[in-house]
């Protein structure tokens, strides 16, 4: 099978984007929401499949034939449009659940406004920005849909610049945030309090969304999506997606990236991290080691940042983020 060659990132309506989200955008603006709809909205990277589990679990996890499909069918990506797979408003189009369950890593200035005039309910997830360009890099490595990634020290760059495919960090998490402000139908989520205490986040959306699932049943779901077991079930890592090359980097990273190592081996990662301690005890034995991961979700940056990428990235931030009272629950 032919794979999709990697696409070219533009200017579109002032956010960087590819073809791959553009290519249908005619029938996106068109699309017609329906008053049911529950949109995830997500800066890539920030746990979209995680809560689209949760939900597809939450409403559809009795019907046994339904859960042996992959999520990113249940949950059908709208403005996707890549080679092999059809696209993202046709899928939709022809759902017939209830609700239907849409993900979308539009930046709110570009969601077509039927969700506005259907007063859809929207579950936006915010991931913090060090561990999201993270996550970005590697799957930028693994996801031949998407431009090619580079060296990390010019991938951080370029994030910092907002030039990744839906634009800058900063912005979709302001523009979503501030538009929560007037908007009652935005449940705004964080990836790191849903580590923290999935149940708890679990609670929130369902009392968000009005649904009252029994302890058993809530159990059920929590034990469904931990990261451990979402990381083995094809229906939900998307190991049965062609276009992602898992011997890269898997979709769910953790445990040991296999073959990769960002950082050449120096002192100069941030000092707090794994891989500074990693980097004193084992400067003496080799030049080439792997980088140990075994962190995973919350904090991973530090394997990644060395100090003056850090130091960089902070000073850029508080500016970036200086109009804002958007708030991350971890230090970024
Ligand atoms: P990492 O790349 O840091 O591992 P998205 O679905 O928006 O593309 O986000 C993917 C990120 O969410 C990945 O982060 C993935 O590991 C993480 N993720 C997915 N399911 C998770 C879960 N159940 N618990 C914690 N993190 C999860």
């Amino acid at each position: 099978m032919e794979l999709p060659p990697r696409p070219k990132l533009f200017d579109f309506h002032g956010v960087s984007m590819t073809n791959y989200f553009t290519g249908n955008w005619d029938n996106v603006q068109n699309f017609q929401a329906r008053p049911d709809d529950i949109l995830i909205a997500t800066y890539p990277k920030a746990g979209t499949t995680w809560v689209s589990y949760i939900l597809d679990l939450l409403y559809f996890g009795q019907t046994a034939p339904e859960r042996q499909r992959p999520i990113f069918e249940k949950v059908p990506f709208l403005e996707l449009l890549i080679p092999l797979y059809p696209p993202g408003v046709e899928v939709l189009d022809k759902l017939t659940t209830s609700p239907r369950l849409i993900k979308s890593h539009l930046p709110v200035q570009l969601l077509p406004k039927s969700f506005w005039e259907q007063n859809c309910r929207i579950v936006y997830v915010a991931r913090n920005a060090k561990d999201s360009a993270v996550s970005y890099f590697h799957f930028d490595r693994m996801n031949r849909t998407q431009p090619e990634p580079g060296v990390w020290n010019n991938f951080l760059q370029r994030f910092m610049d907002g030039k990744m495919v839906f634009g800058s960090w900063y912005d979709h998490v302001t523009g979503w945030w501030e538009k929560k402000q007037t908007h009652s139908k935005i449940l705004y989520l964080f990836y790191e309090d849903m580590v923290e205490d999935t149940g708890r986040e679990m609670d929130r959306l369902c009392s968000y969304l009005g649904l009252s699932p029994s302890a058993d049943e809530k159990e059920r779901v929590r034990g469904g999506v931990q990261f451990d077991n979402m990381k083995k079930n094809s229906m939900a890592n998307y190991s049965t997606l062609s276009i992602m090359d898992f011997k890269i980097s898997p979709f769910m990273r953790k445990g040991r990236l296999p073959h990769f190592s960002p950082i050449p081996l120096s002192l100069s990662v941030v000092p707090s991290s794994p891989l500074y301690v990693h980097h004193l005890f084992f400067a003496h034995y080799s030049l080439s080691l792997p980088i140990s991961h075994s962190s995973g979700k919350v904090g991973d940056w530090k394997n990644h940042f060395t100090v003056a990428q850090n130091e960089q990235f902070d000073e850029d931030y508080k500016k970036k983020m200086k109009n804002t009272t958007l708030q991350f629950h971890t230090v970024v």
